[in-house]
């Protein structure tokens, strides 16, 4: 098993990356020290992080860089000896990617390509300890494309990208399968479905749907909204990259999934009637909040991924079903008003207005 000492966690500062160091923290045994590398984009939040720098100061380190900044990147190698690197940093959300892709192939196409540069020649060239490293990188089962509605996205489905957003995501993944094969360099990759829990940004469907219906507003769902996501709660997610950075083969790829499987509005009419029980309301009254708006261009159906490899492997198992996971997440948006009013600045009401409120 490989146990690494200083982690570079890019994007620590967002939804999944934020989790990542709170699990590694709080919920392991893990005894070494996080860098987190994170630009602060409008979904970079270090409230994500309060209590971790409070109570964590001489083992968390944040360090507000571009992964696109070569020279910023190669120093956080040196001055903190990186010898793993988790790679979360990335332009995440579809509809921005179709509103102005350019951010998506700066940051995870050529952002990736500057860490994997720097990775490459650090591993080469100063970490000649002989001791491990790994450069994980966190990908997407957006990847593989749409499915039908039979079959699921395997390790080795080819991929066949829709978005902008995927295929800038396909792109990193394949510069990263690329400097394995082509120079040894020691990486591990990850493609998992979304992903739902605490500091979720609110411009995703789940943290969206639970403000609107709590706010008693319109709730947008694209199309006829019987597209399928597959939902996985995002300390599972954690889990199993730590699972993976542990144990998992050189060179390969892992997918991870919550076998769990739900049309948009089956999924929101869910969030309606679990709301309206904590709030003693009739399910009904939120229901009547459902808008049907003009879908996704390009919106990909159904993803659902088979992730039988990482449990097989690697003997990862998911904590906890999906009405928990849920139920822990709605009580997670209710008790944190205070995160969502501080995040509700002039940039992100302007990008709400444009995009969820005139439909
Ligand atoms: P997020 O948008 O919440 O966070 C992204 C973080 O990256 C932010 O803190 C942002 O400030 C930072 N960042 C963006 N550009 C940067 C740059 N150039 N340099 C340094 N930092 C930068 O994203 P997320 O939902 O936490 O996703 C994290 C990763 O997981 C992404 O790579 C995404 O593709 C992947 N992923 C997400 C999901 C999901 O359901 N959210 C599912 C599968 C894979
Ligand atoms: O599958 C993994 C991917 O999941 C990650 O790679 C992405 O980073 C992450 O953003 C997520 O992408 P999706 O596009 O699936 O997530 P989003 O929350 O944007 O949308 C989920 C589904 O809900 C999708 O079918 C679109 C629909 N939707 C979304 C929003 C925000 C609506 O119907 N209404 C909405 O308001």
């Amino acid at each position: 098993m490989r146990n690494f000492k200083n982690i570079l966690v890019t994007g620590g500062a967002g939804f999944i990356g934020s989790n990542f160091i709170h699990y590694l923290f709080e919920k392991t045994s893990f005894k070494g020290n996080i860098i987190n590398v994170d630009k602060l984009t409008y979904a970079g939040n270090l409230n994500n992080l309060k209590n971790i720098e409070d109570k964590l100061g001489n083992r968390y380190f944040f360090e507000h860089i571009d992964i696109c900044d070569k020279e910023g990147i190669d120093k956080i190698f040196q001055d903190h000896s990186i010898d793993c690197v988790v790679h979360f940093a990335a332009e995440s959300h579809v509809d921005r990617s179709i509103l102005g892709p350019k951010e998506f192939i700066d940051t995870n196409i050529l952002g990736t390509f500057n860490l994997l540069e720097v990775a490459r020649k650090y591993w080469l060239n100063d970490n000649k300890s002989g001791k491990d490293f790994l450069f994980h990188h966190i990908s997407t089962d957006e990847v593989f494309g749409s499915l039908g509605e039979t079959g699921y996205f395997y390790e080795d489905t080819a991929y066949d990208p829709r978005s902008p957003y995927s295929a800038s995501k396909a792109s990193s993944d394949h510069l990263v399968k690329a400097y394995y094969h082509t120079y040894g360099l020691p990486i591990t990759i990850s493609n998992s479905t979304n992903n739902y829990g605490a500091y979720q940004f609110p411009e995703k469907l789940l943290p969206v749907m639970i403000g609107n219906i709590v706010n008693e507003k319109k709730l947008p769902v694209y199309g006829d909204g019987k597209n399928i996501r597959d939902w996985l709660f995002v300390e599972d997610h954690c889990s199993a990259i730590l699972k993976i950075i542990q144990k998992g083969t050189i060179g390969e790829t892992y997918n991870v999934g919550g076998e769990n499987e739900w049309t948009n509005i089956d999924l929101i009419n869910v969030l309606c009637e679990k709301i309206a029980k904590i709030k003693n309301k009739n399910a009904e009254h939120y229901k009547e909040l459902i808008t049907f708006v003009k879908d996704r261009s390009g919106h990909d159906r159904r993803y659902a991924i088979n992730c039988d490899k990482l449990k097989n492997e690697l003997g990862w198992k998911q904590s906890v079903n999906f009405s928990e996971g849920l139920d822990l997440t709605i009580d997670w948006y209710l008790n944190n008003q205070k995160w969502i009013d501080d995040i509700k600045n002039e940039s992100y009401r302007d990008w709400i207005k444009a995009n969820y409120e005139n439909r």
